[in-house]
């Protein structure tokens, strides 16, 4: 085996979000078609000789032992039972941080992949997709990845044929982050079980584009959209900004992370620049399948 080697961890969008119910755990069940974007963070593993798990992020700030790489490999250590062989793992961090974008849960499920490669450990992927659950809701699909029917808690996850090929362009307010506790708390309850998210799987099922595309261009493809949090405003404005010059931004999990899909790379080049115009952040980047990882 190599005694270094990376591993991908890609962001994810939802193409819609639905919530149904408020769970007795405190989570809440969803309906959420999942997908995977080129953008992605990078994983370093390097075998050491001494023992024990070195983790180092590119952004200081995530450094610590609260990361969920950290805690991923914790975690596979405590499965694992015994003493493991020193790694230490570092974190080139590319996308933004509580964005709606999965980056936290795609790092861990990347860990997840990595350590079970480089500790020799065998665990299955129906044994690693249980430690992910326990990492959080998001982990097991960005362990999966693809596009995705995630239901439950996010957990319980259903494969879909691959989205055809889109451009996507990521637009983000400047200095803006949720967390996806405050979404899930302070969304309107009157819209639980809205939008209807059938006729967006029953388009992917029949790869029209086109079909695709008109879901996106709906007023509201994800119950999130009506959480009041600090940030939102930012959000609603950059939103209202790109609808003014004909684009049609949609949110991304619990924010604050729009997107807009394309089939034509000048479109999504045009709708970048006009996210950077409108003082956002923009990412052109484009939709990836399960088998590309
Ligand atoms: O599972 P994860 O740690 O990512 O969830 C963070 C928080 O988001 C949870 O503590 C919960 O408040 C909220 N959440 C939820 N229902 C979900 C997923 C997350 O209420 N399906």
């Amino acid at each position: 085996m190599d005694r270094s080697f990376f591993v991908r961890a890609p962001a994810k969008i939802n193409l819609g979000l639905t919530i149904l119910r408020r769970r007795p755990d405190g989570y809440h069940d969803l309906e959420s078609v999942m997908q995977q974007v080129s953008l992605a963070d990078v994983l370093l593993f390097e075998l050491l000789p001494t023992k024990g798990c070195r983790f180092l992020c590119t952004d200081p700030d995530l450094s610590g032992k609260d990361n969920l790489v950290y805690r991923a490999a914790a975690m596979l250590e405590d499965q694992a039972g015994k003493v493991l062989p020193g790694v230490r793992i570092t974190l080139f961090k590319n996308i933004p941080v509580e964005a709606g974008l999965a980056g936290g849960s795609s790092d861990a499920a990347a860990a997840l992949l990595g350590l079970n490669h480089c500790w020799q450990l065998g665990f299955s992927k129906t044994d690693l997709m249980g430690i992910a659950a326990l990492l959080g809701s998001d982990v097991p699909y960005c362990l999966h990845g693809g596009t995705v029917l995630a239901r439950g808690r996010g957990d319980k996850l259903e494969k879909l044929p691959d989205l055809p090929f889109f451009w996507v362009v990521l637009a983000l307010p400047r200095g803006v982050s949720i967390s996806t506790a405050a979404a899930y708390n302070s969304f309107d309850r009157e819209l639980l079980g809205k939008p209807e998210i059938r006729p967006l799987v029953d388009a992917i099922k029949r790869s029209s584009k086109k079909d695709i595309i008109n879901w996106l261009a709906r007023d509201f493809t994800n119950t999130l959209e009506t959480a009041i949090l600090p940030g939102s405003d930012q959000v609603g404005e950059l939103s209202s900004k790109l609808r003014a010059l004909g684009l049609k931004p949609v949110l991304s999990g619990s924010g604050p992370a729009l997107f807009m899909m394309f089939d034509n790379y000048n479109l999504a080049r045009s709708a970048a620049r006009a996210v950077e115009e409108e003082s956002g952040r923009a990412y052109l980047c484009w939709t990836i399948t399960g088998d590309e990882e």
